[in-house]
């Protein structure tokens, strides 16, 4: 069961007028198209390890919990602070966590459910008995500002959730459905930094450092694939979208979400959205609209919830908690 949830984000704002000064664009085409309003972009000096470190102290509070309690941090990002170590074991010594083990995951958009599904295995296998799943994004940094398709749809951001045994109450993961499709990798991907793509003056002129997006065929994809993996899920589990508290999809474009919402037919009160505040932060938008919506009291205990995102791999997934 999730015992506490907590958010991080940065102070620094880029609005869309902000982004008219910079890329021709406009505020009316970026409301319109994706329902972005402002997003939050991380100062200099400031890493993803920061905001998740902050995201899982915040959780554990909200859980009543101490560092101590920590026995592993699994942090989901594609923008970890270096290529090596990963981003979850800066975590893990930022907070102190000296008995936890740490790890990332790299699912992209969908990597808050992956990490959440495999928090749930290692918690049922009896190996762990607290783990922080962690949702962190930096994308600012590897966002081309040049690049209008792009560079007005991305934020920085983590959230984090406090992943427990289930307390016998009936609250708890009941179920996780996770997917992918690596021939579609172009659509949606950053060529450079990796063995394929070391860094050298051609991928650094190639812009190979930043990401590349087809975006109509990605909203396409998206579209497809987050309506199927949430009708399954709620279907293998004998549920439909009348006995859904509150379905928090993946914020990548408020046209993605109501379709979504539309395909298990959970009418718009039901449907969390907080992307005009936060634009797409990729791994991190589950859990922070996970955090805000207990915040605003939409989530109490009890509330059976839907979990959906789809992204770069193509990966898609969904998740099904008694909150
Ligand atoms: O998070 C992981 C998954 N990511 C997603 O799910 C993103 C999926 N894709 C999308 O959300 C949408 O495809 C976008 C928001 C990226 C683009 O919206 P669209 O409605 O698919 O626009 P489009 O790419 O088909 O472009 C329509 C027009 C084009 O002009 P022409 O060719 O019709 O003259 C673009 O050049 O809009 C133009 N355009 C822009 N205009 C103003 C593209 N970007 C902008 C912009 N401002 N920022």
């Amino acid at each position: 069961m999730i015992r506490g949830v907590g958010l991080a984000v940065p102070e620094k704002l880029l609005t869309n007028s902000d982004l008219e000064k910079i890329v021709d664009t406009t505020d009316e085409w970026i409301k319109t198209r994706t329902g972005m309003e402002v997003r939050h972009i991380a100062e200099e000096g400031r890493d993803t390890s920061d905001l998740a470190a902050e995201a899982v102290q915040r959780a554990l509070d909200d859980a009543g919990m101490t560092v101590s309690d920590l026995d592993a941090i699994i942090v989901a990002t594609v923008t970890g602070d270096m290529q090596f170590p990963s981003t979850a074991c800066f975590v893990q010594d930022k907070l102190g966590a000296k008995q936890a083990a740490a790890f990332d995951i790299a699912a992209a958009c969908s990597g808050f459910i992956y990490a959440l599904s495999i928090a749930n295995g290692l918690i049922a296998s009896g190996q762990f008995r607290h783990i922080a799943v962690v949702g962190a994004e930096i994308l600012s940094r590897i966002t081309d500002y040049e690049d209008r398709a792009t560079c007005v749809l991305f934020g920085d951001g983590a959230g984090a959730a406090i992943v427990a045994p289930a307390d016998g109450s009936g609250r708890g993961i009941l179920d996780t459905y996770l997917r992918s499709d690596g021939s579609l990798h172009e659509l949606l991907y950053m060529p450079g930094g990796g063995t394929k793509y070391p860094a050298s003056h051609k991928t650094v002129d190639e812009k190979y450092h930043y990401i590349k997006m087809e975006g109509r065929e990605v909203f396409k994809y998206a579209v497809t694939a987050m309506g199927e993996a949430a009708e399954y899920i709620l279907e293998r589990n004998g549920l439909s979208g009348d006995d859904v508290a509150l379905l928090i999809p993946h914020q990548a474009n408020s046209r993605i979400i109501e379709a979504t919402a539309k395909r298990v037919k959970i009418p718009p009160e039901r449907v969390f959205v907080n992307i005009q505040k936060y634009g797409n932060t990729s791994a991190a938008s589950i859990p922070i609209a996970l955090a805000e919506a207990k915040q605003e009291g939409r989530l109490r205990p009890g509330d059976l919830v839907l979990l959906v995102a789809f992204g770069a791999g193509f990966t898609w997934g969904s998740a099904l908690l008694r909150f």
